[in-house]
């Protein structure tokens, strides 16, 4: 059950789409305080409280804070209260279960009991909230509500589930020409790359540079021509230069954010001084999302928005004002810049005009609406989208990457806490930059890094300008990588259908344990082992130099052993086991009366994938296997197929 709350004159998100019934008094806070919004709740001493998307720290997002407020830091330490995203949803699981989201666009403050005294604490600096109450039998139960009531998942083409080669630093066509010659010489199965902002002109949105990339219509085809996609970077901020189309277009017709004074708000980024698209307005969406004509002309049909939180370099005015990076240090204010955020305006639908610290949280999701909306005009079939920043609500339009992490183990182990916390505010199709943003990688960290992402929607290798290279074919034994590329491949009828039938029914795809499993005090606990989909639990090696792991196991299981060629099958026991797991190799484990379909052979890229050329692992008798072309928009569940297991054999008997 979901009742809404409402406390002043709420600024419309777009994040909840269905009609929530308003409720008179709130249960299981206290309101604190009016000024700002304050509520409180008292928590059991062994409560988890689940949820908050893109925040560090594990699945149980106890005894930290947390800042709603997105922000472009690349620096993801522990103390890192605010990331790219703000996903106010908390799902209280424990003497009593509830969830709560806190539908406000402006900063929001969780304190969940850092202070040791058992306070959950959620302050919300703007007036105007709608506070939505979900009551349920369990944790899960009451985020299934919350996923009803937000709308369905981005739904990407077959190819977005491929393996996508990327690095800010591929400067010319030739280059990630050879990036791919590499791939395919070693085997390594390769859906797509990535072209950061070095293919822009001078990285101005909507431009090509014609030294580097002489005809992209042609380098598009003749990549397609082989099973390719190229996936070009767009940012949100709009070269201020005369001569520059969309500048001009936007700054005719008023599109652009102002600042105090009512002229357009000038902000340096990437390409250096430039002005952000007004996304609150939908006659903006739509201009901004009529852009994209320049890629889909060439044949481009997948995007990824970056630099919209808004990210900024700084401004003219702070330079000369302001000492910087005075707010660091401050844990009220964390982020610079604060001051820019407060110093420009959009103009909402209404014509109220507000400061965008008012409405922040919603820029970088409002910047995937317009890029979807647009996209959605321009194309007859799926595309794919992932953006950096987000607000719940841009789940429907694309997925997001979880920015720039850092080549460390640690950050491997914050992607595995990040998957189920994303499921549950919406954002199906996500993932980390696998090997790690910042920072060198090395041979072991990558490859343990590619077993988790194997299993994540969005499996994308990127790095920073500067660091090591971070291509599979640049270490030892490539045969390596391939391994875990290949399983990644393998799995995919299975991926594919457990991520559209989870879209399709508004559910979650990555789940912890103790979504599923009764919950024990020890399943409760795990963190670093994840349900994906109906049938699979992975166990990922997520240390340095460790030859295996502890895994636990809530049931009796099958131990599925990926030794780069085969699936060795083994039925194991409830329980702890001790698990050797050399670098090339991946076990998981698949669910009793469960079955796992996967493709016979590995192919080259999805092109070469049959979805329907699948053996059956597992013990049970029946999987519901979503199927199609790849690219149809047509997604129903209807696309479902039975498929039935004949006892003893791997194969699948018929429909
Ligand atoms: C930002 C993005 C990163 C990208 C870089 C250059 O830091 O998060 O992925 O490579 O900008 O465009």
């Amino acid at each position: 059950m979901i009742t809404q709350y409402t406390y002043g004159t709420p600024i419309e998100t777009f994040a909840v789409v269905s009609d929530v019934p308003e409720g008179n008094q709130l249960p299981y806070f206290s309101q604190v305080s009016d000024s700002p919004l304050t509520f409180q709740t008292q928590l059991g001493t062994n409560d988890i409280v689940y949820g908050l998307g893109e925040t560090m720290h594990g699945i149980n997002k106890r005894g930290y804070r947390y800042i709603s407020f997105n922000y472009d830091d690349p620096c993801h330490t522990d103390e890192m209260p605010s990331m790219y995203g703000s996903h106010n949803l908390i799902v209280v699981d424990g003497s009593t279960v509830f969830g709560a989201f806190f539908d406000t666009p402006s900063r929001v403050v969780f304190d969940v009991d850092s202070t040791g005294d058992g306070i959950l604490s959620v302050c919300c600096e703007q007036p105007g909230l709608r506070l939505y109450l979900i009551e349920g039998t369990d944790a899960y139960d009451v985020v299934r509500q919350f996923l009803g009531i937000i709308g369905r998942s981005f739904l990407p083409p077959l190819w977005a589930f491929g393996y996508g080669q990327s690095r800010w630093g591929y400067k010319t066509e030739k280059e990630i020409g050879r990036v791919v010659y590499h791939h395919q010489k070693e085997e390594i199965p390769i859906d797509y790359l990535c072209m950061d902002i070095d293919y822009m002109d001078r990285y101005i949105d909507f431009t090509v540079n014609p030294k580097r990339f002489p005809d992209l219509a042609r380098f598009t085809a003749e990549m397609r021509e082989q099973g390719l996609h190229l996936v070009p970077i767009v940012d949100a901020g709009i070269k201020v230069e005369p001569g520059n189309r969309v500048y001009e277009e936007g700054v005719q017709n008023h599109y652009f954010c102002t600042n105090r004074e009512g002229t357009n708000f000038q902000a340096a980024v990437w390409p250096g001084m430039t002005h952000f698209p007004d996304f609150f307005r939908a006659s903006v969406r739509a201009w901004f999302g009529r852009q994209y004509k320049f890629y889909t002309d060439m044949g481009l049909d997948g995007f990824w928005n970056d630099m919209n939180e808004p990210a900024i370099f700084f401004t003219e005015y702070r330079k000369q004002n302001d000492k910087p990076d005075l707010a660091r240090g401050d844990p009220e204010q964390p982020t610079r810049h604060i001051a820019d955020f407060k110093d420009f305006f959009h103009c909402l639908e209404d014509g109220a005009r507000v400061s965008n610290y008012q409405v922040h949280n919603l820029y970088g999701g409002l910047m995937t609406r317009a890029s979807s909306e647009g996209l959605d005009q321009l194309l007859d079939k799926r595309y794919l989208l992932f953006s950096r920043s987000s607000y719940i609500g841009a789940h429907r339009y694309g997925g997001i990457w979880t920015g720039d992490n850092a080549s460390t183990w640690k950050m491997l182990r914050q992607n595995v806490y990040h998957m189920p916390s994303l499921n549950m505010c919406g954002f199906l199709f996500s993932g980390a930059d696998t090997g790690g943003f910042n920072g060198n990688t090395n041979r072991e960290l990558l490859l343990r890094w590619l077993a988790v992402s194997a299993f994540t929607p969005l499996m994308r290798n990127h790095t920073s300008l500067g660091t090591r290279k971070q291509e599979c074919y640049r270490f030892k034994t490539p045969a390596d990588f391939r391994s875990l590329i290949s399983l990644r491949y393998r799995l995919l009828p299975y991926l594919y259908s457990e991520y559209m039938k989870a879209a399709l029914r508004q559910d979650m795809l990555i789940r912890p344990l103790a979504f599923d499993f009764p919950r024990t005090e020890r399943v409760r606990l795990i963190e670093d082992q994840l349900l994906i989909g109906e049938s699979l639990m992975i166990a990922p090696v997520l240390e340095k130099g460790a030859e295996g792991r502890t895994v636990f196991l809530p049931a009796p299981m099958t131990e599925v052993r990926w030794n780069g060629v085969d699936f060795l099958c083994e039925e194991a026991e409830a329980g702890e086991r001790l698990i050797s797991v050399p670098l090339n190799e991946v076990v998981f484990y698949i669910r009793k009366g469960t079955l796992l379909p996967v493709a016979r052979c590995t192919p080259n890229n999805t092109a070469e994938l049959d979805l329907t050329d699948v053996e059956l692992l597992g013990t049970g008798t029946k999987y519901c296997q979503y199927r199609d072309d790849g690219y149809t928009k047509d997604c129903t569940l209807e696309n479902c197929v039975n498929l039935k297991k004949e006892s003893g054999t791997g194969s699948p008997m018929g429909e």
